[in-house]
């Protein structure tokens, strides 16, 4: 998507540690119109599947989930984060490790909003290590749900989430594939 890699050409900023910083327009302040872009183009790709509702897990992703399930005119859930949470019947839950923050948290979703025909559309702001979308797809499982596929709006290819997920049987459709954040310049993927 050309106007989200001109984005990140104009505003992103690349950290230690591989992590690209991109507060300008997404993770901190959020540039709604760029994000209701981001929705259409995840409303069109994923146009035809039966999808029924949108998951994300909070912060970052709520923006683009929105925006997508306002495209799809379908409900957003976003799964809670909480340092620990006590084991509860009406939830499902998940742990979710943090490879850039190194914790551990908990993710939840209420049972309340989850139906047994429902089929789901995964979105985040970030897929690097997968382990965001691969708590909310153990959620799925124990609903005994399907996920329809992951759109994330930005992918760091050069880890390894990704290609898993995709080994996992899952569709991951990203926005901006980042091949490499070396010498803190941002590369994208050529078939980008
Ligand atoms: P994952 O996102 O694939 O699960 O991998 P990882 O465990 O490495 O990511 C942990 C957190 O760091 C996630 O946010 C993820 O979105 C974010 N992250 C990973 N790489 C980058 C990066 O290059 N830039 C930025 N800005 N964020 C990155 P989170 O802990 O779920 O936080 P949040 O959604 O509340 O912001």
């Amino acid at each position: 998507m050309q106007e989200l890699k001109d984005k990140i050409k104009q505003y992103g900023t690349v950290l230690p540690g591989n992590v690209l910083k991109v507060d300008a327009f997404l993770n901190h302040q959020v540039d709604p119109e760029l994000m209701y872009h981001v929705g259409q183009e995840f409303a069109k790709h994923f146009a035809g599947r039966g999808i029924t509702k949108i998951w994300t897990v909070e912060s970052s992703g709520i923006a683009p989930a929105v925006m997508t399930g306002l495209a799809m005119h379908l409900p957003v859930i976003f799964a809670r984060k909480h340092k620990s949470l006590t084991l509860n019947s009406d939830m499902y839950t998940a742990d979710v490790y943090s490879y850039t923050k190194k914790t551990t948290n908990r993710i939840s979703i209420s049972k309340k909003y989850v139906d047994q025909n429902d089929k789901v559309l995964l979105i985040d702001d970030f897929l690097a290590n997968g382990q965001a979308v691969e708590g909310m797809m153990e959620i799925a499982d124990q609903a005994g749900i399907e996920v329809a596929g992951a759109g994330i709006v930005i992918t760091k290819t050069f880890q390894p989430g990704a290609n898993e997920l995709r080994d996992k049987g899952v569709e991951v459709y990203s926005l901006a594939k980042v091949k490499s954040l070396d010498n803190g310049q941002v590369t994208f993927d050529t078939d980008d």
